[in-house]
């Protein structure tokens, strides 16, 4: 019994192409997990809808997973979707270990020096009543800018080079100085899981003295400490990976074959 629900894969979503960046730190962390990713290509991008429209395609995703392919753990890969639906998701599977992703504030918070930290996510995330809670808890120990990157995720997504270097510049522009100096920004957060796939263009517009923080390696550590404690890690060493998308596949393929 405990053979099989260890055999099971481990279901990841995100709207389209960004959840690779966690999925990487995945495989890295659990070589012998079997994985099936889903990109909501069909219904992306998820940052600039409403609140609602992202729970009910969260909803909808985890359904897939559990009835059609009997995952035995869940990784939301997406900041968005993770501040408006987890608590839904994990009150309807509660069988079910689930992890999610948020802004890695508190780590920026504790490598910054000089406690001036920029954040950028998207439009959904920074009004989440969850991002408001994280941030409020860490007020004291540092000054966040937040910065709501519209279409962004949208020109990662379409592997669209030039828009992706605009809004990078743009965005990080207006964050405000950066650099090691007293007052400047020294710490970036890429609170969007599509944003790693752009950070040599972050890096080029923020200077090489900025730090980039992204969330992949900390996720893929509690997915193994949820594994482990519920006795479903996979013993065998080399896993598989499976690709899904609601949309058109082409997009998730190409991406695939170039970040993983
Ligand atoms: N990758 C997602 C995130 O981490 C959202 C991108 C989008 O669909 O807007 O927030």
């Amino acid at each position: 019994m405990r053979a099989t629900l260890a055999a099971r894969p481990i279901g990841v979503f995100d709207s389209g192409v960004g959840g690779l960046s966690i999925l990487k730190a995945l495989r890295a962390e659990l070589p012998g997990e079997n994985f099936i990713y889903l990109a909501d290509s069909a219904f992306a991008p998820y940052g600039e809808r409403d609140e609602g429209y992202v729970i009910e395609r969260a909803r909808a995703n985890a359904r897939q997973f559990v009835v059609g392919h009997r995952i035995k753990a869940l990784v939301v890969a997406c900041n968005t979707a993770t501040a408006a639906a987890i608590h839904l998701l994990r009150a309807e599977n509660p069988q079910l270990p689930i992890v999610g992703v948020e802004p890695a504030l508190s780590p920026a918070a504790a490598a910054s020096r000089t406690g001036q930290i920029g954040v950028l996510a998207t439009r959904g995330t920074l009004a989440s009543a969850k991002f408001g809670a994280l941030q409020a808890s860490l007020q004291s120990r540092a000054r966040f800018v937040l910065m709501a990157c519209d279409g962004l995720a949208e020109a990662i997504e379409n592997d669209d080079t030039g828009k992706t270097e605009a809004l990078c510049e743009q965005f990080v522009r207006a964050l405000g100085p950066m650099g090691s100096q007293e007052g400047q920004i020294d710490t970036l957060v890429l609170g969007c899981t599509h944003y790693p796939f752009a950070s040599r263009h972050i890096e080029a517009a923020a200077g090489s003295t900025v730090t980039l923080l992204e969330t992949g390696e900390p996720v893929s550590r509690q997915t193994r400490r949820l594994l482990d404690a519920s006795d479903r890690l996979n013993a065998q060493t080399q896993g598989k990976v499976q690709l899904l998308a609601t949309g058109s596949d082409a997009g998730l393929l190409a991406a695939a074959r170039r970040w993983l």
